[in-house]
């Protein structure tokens, strides 16, 4: 999950962890209402949560900032190769503070004959593209936290700890756990899937838009039909996510003594005028995504209190709820630009890059659905895919020092990418 410098988290929910979908998935198996009684007693234990939290732990434990994440890259790599899958690694090109493994995006997929290995060229490996990705990210925020956990004998309850155990190295683990259930069922095979893992997805999202972009060069004209992208969300089906714009406001005063304001022109009056508009001001609401929100994150403006102050400037976040996708922030940044000037036609507003509301696929039974205040990489892959946003653990947690989930946000985790996989391959 992306959040740009100084952005607040809004509006989202600090439910508790939503009943394991399995609960929902598995009516016709047994006795259901003993079963759900009894899932989140430790006598319930899966048969992967062993491999389930050692695989979890191994990726916390590899710390992975955003920039140097070859480290748990090439965890990643062995990992998957001991487990059975061809891997492949996309270089980046590198940055300043790039480790000495460099940086890669992750590829993996099922080995034909079992038998693990890296491949070098993947365009002579995939005739057709694969109906389905299956993707997360393995760069984590600063500073890195240590792995730890509440219990040697875990449970259910039992509390895990650590930089990533949430975002996003906890949808890595259970997806990668819920792959490996499905092959060991056969229901997962051969050209079924890519997983990929990419670098650089909080703080630039380069990782994706380089896969994106080899997409388009190496299988042109070619997609995926669906791409399930693991982030925390409580274990709830995503419904989407809001758009982003960020902006910089500037007024242009005239410097000037304090005691004659009117030989001058104050830059602080016009900004704070200005900005108390566009608080005010309609940005624009959606059923689904409520309203567009402003984070003035940082505001600066004059030299000193004696003096007119002749430039200043504030720096803001806006979580667009307008869509589509490609344009919802345009109309966004035509309401911030009228209210400004309704106040002070000095007043002069630049925006980066943005984008409007981000759709996902919510609609499969047996979900809880949510959606999400957070940037994160579903936009930067382009195609016509299905797009379904997934994982363990609580956004509001990510980021903290306090990241954690519990041992059953996990396995949950597990059983909804089982279903999410099995849905989206139609199996
Ligand atoms: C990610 O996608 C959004 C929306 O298309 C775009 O504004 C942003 O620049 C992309 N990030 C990167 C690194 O390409
Ligand atoms: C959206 O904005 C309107 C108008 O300012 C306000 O009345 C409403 O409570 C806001 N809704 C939410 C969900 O914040």
């Amino acid at each position: 999950m992306r959040i740009l410098p100084n952005l607040l988290i809004a509006g989202l929910g600090a439910s508790a962890l939503v009943r394991p979908v399995e609960q929902q998935q598995q009516p016709l198996v047994g006795d259901s209402s003993s079963s759900s009684s009894s899932s989140s007693s430790s006598s319930s234990a899966p048969s992967y949560r062993d491999d389930l939290l050692a695989l979890h732990k191994n990726l916390i434990s590899t710390s992975s900032q955003s920039g140097i994440e070859g480290n748990v890259g090439d965890w990643l790599i062995a990992y998957l190769q001991k487990n059975k899958y061809k891997t492949y690694k996309q270089y980046l090109p590198p940055r300043e503070s790039t480790g000495k493994n460099g940086r890669f995006n992750v590829f993996a997929w099922p080995a034909e004959s079992d038998v693990g290995a890296a491949v070098d060229d993947i365009s002579l490996e995939f005739v057709h593209v694969p109906p389905l990705l299956v993707t997360s990210h393995i760069d984590v925020v600063p500073p890195h936290i240590p792995y730890s956990i509440d219990d040697d004998k875990p449970t259910s309850e039992t509390v895990i700890h650590g930089r990533g155990s949430v975002d996003a190295k906890g949808s890595v683990a259970a997806q990668l756990t819920a792959i490996s259930l499905l092959r060991e069922q056969g229901v997962l095979e051969g050209n079924d899937f890519l997983a990929l893992y990419v670098v650089g997805e909080e703080d630039s999202g380069d990782g994706m838009k380089a896969f994106s972009a080899f997409m388009e060069d190496t299988f042109p004209g070619r997609g995926f039909r669906a791409a399930i992208f693991g982030e925390p969300t409580e274990n709830k089906l995503a419904c989407g996510h809001k758009g982003i714009l960020g902006c910089t406001v500037k007024a242009t005063g005239q410097a000037g003594h304090s005691g004659y304001p009117w030989l001058g022109k104050s830059a602080n009056d016009a900004l704070v005028r200005g900005l108390v508009s566009l608080i005010d001001a309609d940005l624009g609401t959606s059923p689904v995504f409520g309203n567009t929100t402003v984070n003035l994150g940082l505001v600066h403006g004059g030299v000193a209190a004696n003096v007119i102050p002749a430039a200043a400037e504030a720096v803001m976040a806006v979580r667009v709820a307008l869509g589509p996708q490609a344009t919802g922030h345009e109309e966004v940044r035509r309401r911030m630009e009228a209210a400004l000037h309704a106040v002070d036609d000095s007043l002069s507003m630049t925006c980066g890059q943005g984008y409007g509301v981000v759709e996902c696929n919510c609609d499969v039974d047996g979900f809880d659905t949510i959606t999400v205040n957070y940037g994160t990489d579903v936009p930067n892959l382009s195609g016509d895919h299905t797009r379904y946003l997934y994982g363990p653990g609580d956004i509001l947690v990510a980021h903290s020092d306090h990241e954690a989930l519990t041992v059953s946000a996990l396995e949950t985790a597990v059983e909804g990418y089982k279903a999410l996989i099995k849905h989206a391959l139609g199996k």
